[in-house]
């Protein structure tokens, strides 16, 4: 993978030579990646090629076994487990495909959990949590716990949880695996808006193109080689939108219902 293309301000987050194995099996065998402030990368390829290492490389959740990860500048591999550890609460977030969420906490609380972990007063950290509500159409739901919300809602909690601590970066993998395609872009576009409103840089393991197109760029991993790095065309992305928006209105001849009342909100995240 190259950095070819990005733009010239220095990368948040670089990987450089990432070699991993578990036993014999060899996870990555060389990964390049760089990323800037605000820009959202895809990482796709087939089941087993690598791509959870990856993130969990980069992310401070594994050691590679060769390689540099640098965060801002700072080498994050050769550090500790607490620090990494203490590094994952404050600058990353995380959203995975589902079952993130602690089912006997209310949706707020789910949400303000990592500041509380960061020493927050509970009652602070949730005023706090709340102001992420209405940003993502999640008015009302505040108090609801996980199982009375939908995948879809659930998951746009779990991107409130990822952003609530101001991070660098956020990883999700497989954000979209356990939605429907309806429910799936409306999770990504929101995901993939946001975090570029935050300027936070934002890496996306999935499986669908469709999931990807949303991104800047889209990385491509097989036996734990990067095989392609494209650029989304802005002209594709924006012609993606449009199709998705024509499709979720009931526009395309599809019969998928249109999208919930009170989910409008979210038309400003839109590419
Ligand atoms: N903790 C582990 N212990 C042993 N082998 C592992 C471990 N984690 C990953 N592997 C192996 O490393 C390779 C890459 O796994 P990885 O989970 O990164 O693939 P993936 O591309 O995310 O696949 P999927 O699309 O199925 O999630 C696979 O062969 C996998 O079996
Ligand atoms: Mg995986």
């Amino acid at each position: 993978m190259t950095s070819s293309g990005t733009s010239a301000a220095s990368p948040v987050l670089v990987g450089s030579g990432l070699m991993k194995s578990f036993g014999l099996t060899r996870a990555l065998a060389g990964v390049e990646v760089s990323l800037s402030a605000g820009e959202s990368l895809a990482v796709m390829g087939p089941s087993g090629s690598g791509k959870s290492t990856l993130l969990h490389c980069l992310a401070g959740i594994e050691r590679p076994d060769e390689g540099q990860v640098l965060l801002a500048g700072e080498r994050i591999d050769q550090m500790g487990e607490p620090e990494r550890s203490e590094l994952r609460r404050t600058r990353f977030g995380f959203v995975f495909q589902s079952g993130q969420l602690l089912p006997e906490l209310p949706a707020d609380e789910n949400v303000a959990l990592p500041l509380m972990l960061g020493g927050m007063p509970r009652r602070q950290a949730v005023r706090k949590a709340r102001e992420w509500f209405a940003p993502l159409g999640l008015e009302g739901k505040e108090d609801r716990r996980p199982g009375r919300l939908s995948g879809g809602q659930a998951q746009r909690v779990a991107i409130a949880r990822a952003l609530v601590c101001g991070p660098q970066v956020i990883f999700a993998d497989e954000p979209t695996g356990a939605l429907d395609q309806t429910t799936g872009m409306e999770v990504i576009s929101l995901l993939v808006g946001i975090t570029r409103s935050q300027g936070a840089a934002l890496v996306v393991v999935t499986h669908d193109e469709n999931v990807a197109r949303w991104c800047d760029r889209t990385v491509r991993v097989r036996d734990g080689r990067p095989s392609e790095d494209h650029r989304t065309p802005d002209g594709a992305a924006v012609t993606h939108a449009v199709a998705y928006a024509a499709e979720a209105a009931g526009l395309a001849g599809r019969s998928t219902p249109a999208r919930p009342a009170g989910d409008e909100g979210h038309a400003g995240y839109r590419r």
